[in-house]
């Protein structure tokens, strides 16, 4: 288990969150390092929340890397579903709509503001989602508890060792037979401006993100079985990839 992992201490909200019933510490110390500025202020959340941000960040491609996640989890969708780490924009809102009124989603962060907003962001949307802080690498969930799993660029934020325990967990929580949907910062193409550009983004601002630049993702999942099958897909010019592996 990774040091600074947190372990759930609080029943999870349906749709709402209660900062009182959490203590302070216990984040880790890599998003307080290298994320407080995008994840832990309040000031910053409010900056970032908005769409035009969130869009321009991913060059324009955030409704069309949303959409094909959504695309790919169904419609409706049933069963339980658990999205690690909350998101800026509207998917989560979105993705909670899609459920049928008997399934369920389930969504951990390790920040409790990130909760919080989340909260807030489900308004009426919430009444089968689940809010709870957990951290990504060590979660508090039984194994094969989810049909289906969801990191939205989570994996290029973690250190190498917390990246490789969060996307084993992802799979260890995983129903066999289940999805895990993956979406990722990925290579771009040769001949891709964003090639040359990205690396000093990430060097700035990002500094675990080029560990996945010519790296599978399923590269970080320690499984003891082969996968049932893996799909990929790539976006802008190869800067973006959807992995969805069955279990
Ligand atoms: C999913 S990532 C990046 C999302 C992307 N930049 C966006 O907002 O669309 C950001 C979230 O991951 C959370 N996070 C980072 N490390 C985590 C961990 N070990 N466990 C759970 N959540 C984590 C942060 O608190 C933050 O809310």
């Amino acid at each position: 288990m990774q040091k600074n992992a947190v372990q759930r201490i609080a029943e999870p909200i349906i749709g709402a969150y209660d900062e009182k019933s959490l203590p302070a510490e216990a984040v880790p110390d890599y998003l307080e390092e290298n994320y407080w500025w995008a994840y832990l202020h309040p000031k910053s959340m409010r900056f970032f929340e908005q769409q035009w941000v969130i869009n321009s960040i991913l060059w324009g491609n955030y409704a069309r890397l949303r959409d094909a996640t959504l695309d790919e989890m169904g419609s409706p969708i049933s069963g339980r579903t658990l999205q690690v780490a909350c998101v800026y924009g509207n998917l989560t809102p979105k993705l909670a709509r899609r459920h049928r009124a008997d399934a369920r989603l389930d969504v951990v962060d390790v920040a409790p503001i990130q909760l919080e907003n989340l909260s807030r962001k489900l308004n009426g949307d919430g009444n089968r989602v689940f809010l709870d802080r957990q951290d990504a690498s060590s979660l508090d969930f039984n194994d094969a508890s989810f049909d289906q799993v969801l990191m939205f660029f989570l994996l290029h934020e973690l250190p190498r060792e917390t990246r490789i325990c969060a996307a084993t967990e992802a799979l260890r929580v995983l129903k066999p037979g289940g999805k895990l949907i993956l979406v990722d910062y990925h290579q771009p193409i040769w001949q891709h401006p964003h090639r040359y550009l990205m690396p000093l983004v990430f060097k700035t601002l990002e500094p675990f993100a080029l560990d996945l630049w010519g790296t599978e993702l399923t590269h970080w999942i320690k499984a003891d079985k082969p996968f049932g099958s893996i799909k990929k897909k790539i976006y802008f010019g190869g800067l973006y990839q959807k992995v969805v592996i069955e279990k």
